[in-house]
C-alpha cells in the first residue's frame, strides 16, 4: 500500500442534506458531528489511513464551514495557546499536517456522476478514491478505503464497496450483480441505480466508497441522465464494467447511513461507546 498510485480522494460535498433540515439550512451536512467530530473528518481520517494525502472536495453554496474546519483558526489558537485546552486541537492539527486540501465548486446539482465529473479538475489523469461522507464506516484496524486500496493495487480497476441490504431497501442504493471471482470479490456485470425490489438484480448495495480509474471521466461525459434525471455514477460504472472490468467488494466492518436520522443516531451511540476517547 505504501507506493500505491491512489494519492487523492474525492469528497462530493455539495448536496443539500434535506433530511436534516432545519439544521442543514445554514450548515453543511458534512459538518454534522458524530460525538465530537464532523462526518467529513472521519472520511478524511479514513483516507489518510489508506495512505492517501490529497483531499479533493467538491463543494457548493453554503459549504464554507468545511474549508474553515480544515484551516487554522488563529483567534482560537491564540486564545487557548499554552492552556490545558490545546489538547482538543491536537488531533486536527496533526491531520492538517498530513493532508493537502483542494476545493472546487459544483454550480448546479445534477447528480453524483456530475459531482464526480466536476472534481476532474482536482484529480487529473490518475486513479482516485471517492468517499461519500454521510456513509460513516468503521473497522477497528483496517478502514474500508485501505481494504480497497490494497485490492486496487492487485486488480487495477474500478472498485465499489457493497453490502447486503434488505430487499425492501434496494430503492435507496445502486445495486450490483455479477460473478464472485474470489471470496467477497465480485466481477460486476449489472448495475442499477435505486431499483424497486422487484427490479433489483440482487440485494448487494453500493455504499459510499469507490476507487475509480480516470477513464471514468470520459465515460461520464457521454453518459445520459439516468434515475431522477441526474447523471449517475452507477450508469457510468456499468459502461466501464461492460467495456472492461469493475469489481464490487464486500467490505469488512460496519457502515452507518448518517444521511438518515436513525442511521446517524445509531452511529453517534456506537462511536460514543466504542471509539470516542475523552
Ligand atoms: C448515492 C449513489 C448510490 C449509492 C449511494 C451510497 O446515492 O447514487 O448508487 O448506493 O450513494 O450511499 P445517494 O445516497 O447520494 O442518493
Amino acid at each position: 500500500m505504501k507506493n500505491s498510485p491512489i494519492k487523492k480522494c474525492l469528497f462530493p460535498a455539495a448536496g443539500y442534506g434535506t433530511r436534516f433540515l432545519p439544521t442543514t439550512k445554514s450548515m453543511p451536512k458534512e459538518m454534522l458531528p458524530v460525538v465530537n467530530k464532523p462526518l467529513i473528518q472521519y472520511g478524511v481520517e479514513e483516507a489518510l489511513e489508506a495512505g492517501i494525502s490529497g483531499m479533493a472536495v467538491v463543494t457548493g453554496r453554503g459549504k464554507r464551514a468545511i474549508e474553515d474546519h480544515f484551516d487554522v483558526n488563529y483567534e482560537l489558537e491564540h486564545q487557548i495557546a499554552g492552556s490545558d485546552k490545546e489538547i482538543y486541537l491536537s488531533e486536527i492539527r496533526l491531520l492538517m499536517q498530513r493532508a493537502v486540501f483542494s476545493y472546487t465548486r459544483q454550480i448546479e446539482m445534477k447528480g453524483l456522476g456530475h459531482a464526480i465529473l466536476t472534481g476532474e479538475t482536482l484529480i487529473g489523469d490518475e486513479p482516485f478514491a471517492v468517499v461519500l461522507a454521510d456513509d460513516l464506516c468503521y473497522h477497528p484496524d483496517a478502514g474500508v478505503l485501505s481494504q480497497m486500496v490494497e485490492l486496487y493495487d492487485y486488480y487495477r480497476c474500478s472498485i465499489v464497496a457493497v453490502e447486503e441490504v434488505p430487499r425492501n431497501e434496494t430503492h435507496k442504493y445502486g445495486v450490483i450483480a455479477g460473478d464472485e471471482i474470489a471470496p467477497g470479490i465480485i466481477r460486476v456485470n449489472n448495475m442499477v441505480e435505486k431499483p424497486k425490489p422487484e427490479e433489483a438484480p440482487s440485494n448487494l448495495a453500493i455504499i459510499g466508497r469507490y476507487i475509480l480509474t480516470p477513464d471514468i471521466f470520459n465515460i461520464l461525459r457521454t453518459t445520459p441522465a439516468g434515475r431522477g434525471g441526474e447523471l449517475q455514477i452507477t450508469d457510468a460504472l456499468l459502461t466501464q464494467a461492460l467495456q472492461g472490468r469493475v469489481l464490487a467488494y464486500k467490505f469488512k466492518g460496519r457502515r452507518f447511513d448518517c444521511g438518515s436520522v436513525p442511521g446517524f443516531m445509531e452511529a453517534a451511540e456506537f462511536f460514543f461507546k466504542n471509539v470516542y476517547k475523552e
